[in-house]
C-alpha cells in the first residue's frame, strides 16, 4: 500500500492503525516517521488487507495498492526460471539476483582469474560465523594508493545492492582495457568492495523472510532478532531516528558496534583511514544520493566539495537513461537518523561519505525486477566513477577558504 495522509489528524489515525496491524514498513522505516503529505509504503499481511482498505476508505485517507500479490512477485525472482539461469556454468549472469553462496563462489572466481586487479580477503566473521569478504580492486603496484570503500547489502532485503557491487567489479575489470577513465581509476586508486555486508540477513532473506532488514543477532530479553546495521555506528548512537526496541526495524542494538559486521568494517576503516578518501554505501530504494549529516540539520564543513561531487554524480547517472536522483544531506533529503555509517565515516576523517538509495521510487520497491538490474547498475556505475574521479582532483571548499561566505 502507498498511503498519503493529508493532515495531522490523518497521520494520527494512520499511526494507530499501522502500529496495531504490525505492518512491514518499506518507506519510511518506522511509524514515528510518518508526516503529513509524505507517502508511506507498507507491506500488509493478506489477512489484514481488507481491514486496512476499510479503515482508509472510512477516513478518506488517500492510498493506492501497488502490488496486490506480493508472493507472486517474490517467486518471479527466486523461482524455477531464475534458478536455472543462475546455475548456468559457462558465464556468470549479472542480470539475476544471486543467493549468498553463489556470490561468494563468484568472489573466489574473480580472485582466481584476475590476480592482477583483484585481491580477496576476509575482515572478520558475522554473528552466525560467516566470513566477511572484501575485494580489493585496483592495479597492484603502489602500496599506498588512495582508496574508496564501497559496501552493499547492509540491509538484507535491498537485493539490488549486492547486484550492483558485483556489476561494478565486472565492469571495472572488463573496461580496464579500453576505458581510459576506468584505467586511471584502477591505476591510481584501490576500491575496497564488500558485496554483502549483512551476510546473515541476506541469507535469511533468501531462505525465510524476503523483507528481512536487520542482522540476525539474538537478544537476551526479547524473541525478536537483529539490529539495524545502519543505526549501530558509534556516532550519536541511538538518538533521533533510531529505536531502542529490539523488535523494531531501526533497532540500534544494545551498544555501538554490537554487531560483529559493523565492528569489522569500522575496524578496517579505522586502520586504513589515512588512505580511504571516500566511503560509499549502497541502499535502496528512493533514487537519492545522500551525504552527512544524517543526525542533524547542519552543513558539513566541506559542504561545497561534497555537494559538487554529488551534483556530478547524479548528472553522470542521469546521462545514462534520464533517471532523476535527488541529492543532499541525508537529514533534510530523506529523514533524520542517528548511528549511521556515513556520519561515522565522516567523523572518522573520511571527508567524502555517501549513501545511495537506488531505484525505484516505490512501485516495485525492494522487489525491483531483474530486468532493471542492468540499467540500474549501469547508471550507478557512472555515478560512482564520477565520485572516484573527483578524488583525483583537488577541491577547495569555498567555505574553508572564505569563511565569510
Ligand atoms: C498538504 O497538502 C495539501 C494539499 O496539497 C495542502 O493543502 C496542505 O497544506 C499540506 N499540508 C502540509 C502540512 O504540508
Ligand atoms: C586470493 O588469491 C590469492 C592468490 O592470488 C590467495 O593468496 C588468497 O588467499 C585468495 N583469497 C581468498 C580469500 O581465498
Ligand atoms: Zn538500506
Amino acid at each position: 500500500f502507498r498511503i498519503t495522509p493529508g493532515n495531522d489528524e490523518e497521520v494520527q489515525v494512520l499511526k494507530k492503525v499501522l502500529s496495531h496491524m504490525k505492518v512491514d514498513f518499506w518507506q519510511p522505516n518506522s511509524v514515528s516517521m510518518i508526516h503529513p503529505n509524505n507517502t508511506v509504503d507498507v507491506h500488509v499481511k493478506h489477512s489484514l488487507t481488507q481491514s486496512l482498505h476499510a479503515h482508509l476508505k472510512q477516513r478518506h485517507i488517500d492510498y493506492r495498492v501497488f502490488i496486490s500479490n506480493l508472493q507472486k512477485e517474490i517467486e518471479k525472482q527466486t523461482g524455477h526460471r531464475s534458478t536455472r539461469k543462475r546455475r548456468s556454468e559457462s558465464e556468470y549472469d549479472y542480470e539475476v539476483y544471486h543467493p549468498l553462496q553463489e556470490i561468494q563462489s563468484w568472489m573466489f572466481e574473480m580472485n582466481r582469474t584476475h590476480p592482477y586487479l583483484v585481491h580477496m580477503f576476509s575482515i572478520g566473521k558475522s554473528y552466525e560465523g560467516r566470513p566477511l569478504y572484501v575485494l580489493q580492486l585496483g592495479k597492484r603496484s603502489r602500496p599506498q594508493k588512495k582508496a574508496v570503500w564501497i559496501d552493499c547489502g547492509v540491509h538484507a532485503r535491498e537485493w539490488i545492492g549486492p547486484a550492483f557491487c558485483q556489476w561494478f567489479v565486472k565492469e571495472a575489470i572488463n573496461s580496464y582495457k579500453y576505458d581510459s577513465v576506468m584505467r586511471r581509476l584502477l591505476n591510481q586508486l584501490n576500491f575496497y568492495i564488500m558485496p554483502v555486508f549483512n551476510v546473515d540477513g541476506y541469507h535469511f532473506s533468501w531462505t525465510t523472510d524476503r523483507f528481512w532488514r536487520k542482522t540476525r543477532s539474538k537478544n537476551h530479553k526479547f524473541h525478536c532478532r537483529g539490529v539495524d546495521a545502519n543505526r549501530n555506528w558509534k556516532v550519536k548512537w541511538c538518538e533521533e531516528g533510531a529505536s531502542y526496541h529490539p523488535c523494531d526495524d531501526t533497532y540500534c542494538g544494545p551498544f555501538p558496534e554490537s554487531e560483529p559486521e559493523v565492528k569489522a568494517v569500522a575496524k578496517f576503516l579505522r586502520k586504513h583511514k589515512k588512505r580511504v578518501k571516500a566511503y560509499i554505501s549502497i541502499h535502496a530504494y528512493a533514487q537519492m544520493l545522500l551525504y552527512p549529516y544524517s543526525y542533524k540539520y547542519a552543513a558539513i564543513p566541506n559542504f561545497d566539495c561534497v555537494e559538487s561531487a554529488a551534483h556530478n554524480a547524479v548528472t553522470a547517472l542521469y546521462s545514462a537513461y534520464g533517471v532523476k536522483y535527488r541529492y543532499g544531506p541525508a537529514s533534510t533529503t530523506l529523514y533524520v537518523s542517528s548511528g549511521s555509517s556515513i556520519d561515522w565515516a565522516y567523523r572518522n576523517g573520511i571527508r567524502y561519505a555517501f549513501a545511495f538509495e537506488l531505484r525505484d521510487t516505490g512501485y516495485y520497491g525492494f522487489l525491483l525486477p531483474e530486468t532493471l538490474i542492468n540499467p540500474t547498475c549501469t547508471e550507478t556505475t557512472r555515478a560512482v566513477k564520477a565520485i572516484a574521479s573527483g578524488l583525483l582532483k583537488k577541491c577547495e571548499s569555498y567555505r574553508d577558504v572564505f569563511p565569510y561566505l
